[in-house]
């Protein structure tokens, strides 16, 4: 079974980033110079994934602008001879197949894997929370992609969390059977206390296509939203699920201070403005 399709939920309000997100959606909002959503869809790319499935939603439009042609900018770059410009714009343009598809009301992540069933058909996909940043040598979805190659099920990507964190988070518990392999035998979604390990699933998933009929099932949860994790506890009760810690610093750009973070390394890893940002970084008096 091959990954051919990736779904980018991104239908949220943004509220923790407001005013910036009023009339840009969150996932518009650069880190360097590249918005958010790219990193997700550079990543699933490099995955070898062909087909992106974006599920948007009212005020959303700048994402389909961001990824379609933009002729009249590429006319001009090219009158101007700007062609590393021209070539990077190109390059978001011609990424790869997009589809969009609109959850009409917020009724949570669950519910926005739900609305793409019809464009899955039959078949394993990955899904990419955008907010969840993640820098390493191998793509995160790569590595999970040969995961899923040994068991055909779901895997589930998580990363260790304090204790204190895991409110943030859903939460597996498993036995591990290889290593940085669980098998997970049950899930909490943001549990308030007593969390049942500290592996915390962070945003990218490979998902069968058992998890519509899961999805059916699962009624509203936390913040009366249809939540994946619960849908995901419903999939345990027919088919086995994976959980694999991947390699790789993760940042949580949905939360400011992840945002300011993820800006941060990334800028220290732009070979055009490291030397210039460290040592701005060094004066700082703090
Ligand atoms: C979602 C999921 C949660 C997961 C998290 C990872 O929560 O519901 O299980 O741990 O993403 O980023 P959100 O952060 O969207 O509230």
């Amino acid at each position: 079974m091959r990954l051919k399709k990736a779904v980018f939920p991104a239908a949220g309000f943004g509220t923790r980033f407001l005013p910036a997100t009023k009339a840009i959606p969150k996932e518009m909002l650069p880190l360097v110079d590249k918005p958010l959503i790219q990193y997700a869809v550079e990543e699933a790319k490099a995955s070898g994934l062909e087909e992106m499935i974006i599920v948007t939603g009212m005020g959303k439009t700048a994402i389909e602008d961001h990824f379609d042609t933009s002729f009249e900018l590429e006319i001009l770059l090219k009158e101007k001879g700007k062609l590393d410009l021209l070539n990077m714009i190109e390059n978001v343009s011609g990424l790869v197949h997009f589809a969009y598809t609109r959850q009409k009301k917020p009724l949570g992540l669950g519910h926005a894997i739900s609305i793409t069933k019809n464009l899955i058909n039959d078949e394993a996909f990955a899904v990419f929370l955008g907010d969840d940043i993640i820098d390493s040598k191998t793509p995160a979805m790569k590595q999970m992609a040969g995961v899923f190659e040994k068991y055909g099920t779901s895997i589930l990507a998580v990363q260790r969390v304090s204790k204190k964190d895991a409110h943030l988070y859903g939460i597996i518990k498993g036995e591990k059977v290889s290593p940085g392999v669980w098998r997970v035998s049950d899930l909490v979604e943001k549990p308030k206390e007593n969390p049942p390990s500290n592996l915390a699933i962070i945003g990218r998933y490979i998902l069968t296509p058992g998890i519509f009929n899961a999805l059916e099932k699962t009624a509203p949860g936390r913040g009366g939203e249809i939540q994946l994790t619960d849908a995901l506890k419903h999939l345990l009760e027919t088919e086995d699920i994976y959980a694999f810690e991947f390699e790789g610093n993760r940042y949580d750009a949905g939360d400011k201070l992840g945002f300011l973070k993820a800006n941060v390394s990334l800028a220290l890893k732009r070979p055009d403005l490291r030397a210039d940002f460290k040592r701005f970084l060094k004066d700082l008096d703090i």
